[in-house]
């Protein structure tokens, strides 16, 4: 028998100010687009900004549907965005907010998010950085998408 631990490495900075001005924006962007967000279901409004390498920044919003598994999420309404405009770009940095959220816990992504992120560091061979933001608290930053998802599934698989 063998026992395992994941470890995984975040930074907590103290608020939205501690970032890079880049980044502080992003986090803004992110916010104006949550504020865009189609969610009479869940009232549940999200909002995404990525910044890609060449500068360009993208943003998304949770889209809901009647048939609610129709939805999709702010994360992925960013992503597939910016890569359905270039498609070998290269994401950075992705700033994720609700803006209505209270307390102190910046909102995470859901599990297909997460699975949807992992394959697009797959696709550019690198990792982007995760900003998680809460409006007045603090902001959680991740250096990979991958620390979100340990034991994951990926192209190894289905190409050994
Ligand atoms: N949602 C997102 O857009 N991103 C997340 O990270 C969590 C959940 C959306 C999906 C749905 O429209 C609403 O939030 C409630 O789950």
């Amino acid at each position: 028998m063998k026992h395992g631990t994941v470890t995984i490495n975040y930074t907590e900075h103290t608020s939205a100010d501690a970032l890079s001005a880049a980044d502080r924006h992003l986090v803004d962007e992110a916010h104006a687009a949550a504020l865009r967000a189609y969610a009479p279901y869940s009232r549940f409004m999200v909002g995404a900004a990525l910044r890609m390498a060449d500068g360009r920044q993208v943003t998304g919003n949770n889209q809901e549907n009647a048939s609610f598994p129709a939805g999709i999420c702010a994360e992925r309404t960013a992503l597939h965005a910016a890569m359905s405009a270039q498609a070998d770009g290269r994401v950075e940095v992705m700033a994720i907010i609700v803006p209505a959220a209270k307390g102190e816990r910046p909102v995470a992504p859901c599990g297909i998010c997460r699975q949807a992120l992992l394959e697009q560091e797959f696709r550019q061979g690198g990792p982007m950085r995760l900003l998680m933001a809460v409006p007045g608290g603090p902001v959680v930053e991740l250096a990979s998408a991958k620390d979100l998802l340990p034991f994951s599934f990926d192209a190894t698989f289905l190409n050994p």
